[in-house]
């Protein structure tokens, strides 16, 4: 099968998303609204949302914090469509593109969080965007990130290796962002956030495949 553009892969599995999301991915039930609960719930708190898809993390949040404003980036057109359809009566501020180049701001958000969507990047990419969202968080402002983490070192460097592969394959360019999984394991992920400056980053939680981090700027 030839890699697929990334928002277009998910646009094209919109249809049954969130069902996929909660029910077949191990833990999903539990590590949503854990993530939801560690955003603050102070009236009007500014929040981030990398990767918002169709919101599901949202979902979990609003009740909590019904006045919250969310600024939600996705790539999928489709899925930010979806997401404002879910929420009509909320202060969302949904951008179209990606979260790598798109100006994320300076001191303007008490938390950030991103769900099930950073497992694809690589360690230097990751890390220039960690410092370009640490500037986003106002001081004291805290990152969520609940993701899919390599097992080991020897497992995260062969997904690299089968990425390198398969874009070889497809003669794809370098920098053409494409769907394929590439996860860190948990201790790299951290290791990258205290480089880029946040002054703590430790798991808080763990879901077979998927944990959960939290990081303060
Ligand atoms: C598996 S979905 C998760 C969506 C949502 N956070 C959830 O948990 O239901 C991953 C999302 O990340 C988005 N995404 C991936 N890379 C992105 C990037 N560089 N910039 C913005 N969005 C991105 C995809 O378009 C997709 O909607």
């Amino acid at each position: 099968m030839p890699l697929e553009e990334m928002g277009a892969f998910f646009a094209r599995r919109l249809e049954g998303y969130d069902a996929h999301m909660l029910w077949d991915i191990a833990g999903a039930e539990e590590f949503y609204p854990v993530a939801a609960a560690l955003l603050p719930a102070f009236p009007g708190c500014r929040i981030l949302d990398l990767g918002c898809g169709t919101g599901l993390e949202l979902e979990f949040f609003f009740p909590r914090n019904p006045t919250a404003r969310v600024t939600g980036i996705d790539l999928s057109a489709e899925m930010l469509e979806a997401l404002k359809r879910k929420f009509p009566d909320r202060d969302l501020d949904l951008r179209l593109g990606s979260y790598l180049h798109l100006p994320l701001g300076e001191a303007e958000y008490d938390a950030a969080i991103s769900v099930e969507s950073l497992h694809h990047f690589a360690p230097n990419v990751k890390l220039e965007f960690y410092r370009r969202l640490l500037a986003a968080l106002k001081p004291g402002g805290c990152f969520i990130l609940a993701d899919y983490f390599a097992g080991s070192p020897a497992e995260e460097a062969a997904f690299f290796r089968e990425l390198e592969a398969q874009k070889r394959h497809d003669g794809l360019a370098d920098d053409v962002l494409v769907h394929f999984d590439t996860p860190l394991t948990p201790e790299h992920e951290l290791a990258l956030l205290r480089e880029a400056g946040f002054s703590s980053a430790e798991r808080v939680g763990m879901w077979e495949a998927t944990s959960l981090i939290r990081a303060s700027r």
